[in-house]
């Protein structure tokens, strides 16, 4: 049980994990974005043969957000079979920086672990439109 405080965008993020492609890590990877509208928006991670086109969950989840028109995004759940739980990687912190800014993150492990912490607490310092 992944969600012992029956937390929607987790439950999103916990089913939509399953979807990943993740044929060459085998690291599944389900992510969710709440939008201001309270709809949620999931991705999960797609890998390549070549590997460095591989997309993460994160990433999946933003985008797929955005091509929809969502926006003024509040929230967004990363969830992973990992005891110690799965931050982004630094791609998607940069890309979740510049469409979601200093957005509430919250992870998960399928086990019932969450933590809740801040995107500018993993991201300092954050290059964006800002410093051009
Ligand atoms: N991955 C994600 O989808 N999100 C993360 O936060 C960390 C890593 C994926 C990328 C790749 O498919 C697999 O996990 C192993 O790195």
């Amino acid at each position: 049980m992944a969600d012992p405080l029956g937390d929607p965008l987790i439950d999103a993020a916990v089913k939509v994990r399953e979807n990943a492609r993740a044929t060459f890590s085998n690291f599944k990877v389900g992510a969710a974005v709440l939008d201001s509208g309270g709809r949620i928006h999931t991705g999960c991670n797609v890998e390549n043969a070549t590997y460095g086109l591989t997309v993460c969950a994160e990433r999946v989840a933003i985008f797929k957000a955005i091509s929809e028109g969502a926006g003024g995004f509040t929230r967004v759940a990363v969830v992973a079979d990992t005891e110690d739980l799965t931050p982004p990687c630094g791609a998607c912190r940069q890309i979740l920086w510049e469409f979601c800014g200093d957005v509430e993150i919250v992870l998960a492990n399928l086990a019932g672990k969450t933590e809740t912490l801040r995107l500018g607490t993993l991201f300092p310092r954050a290059f964006d439109a800002s410093s051009l």
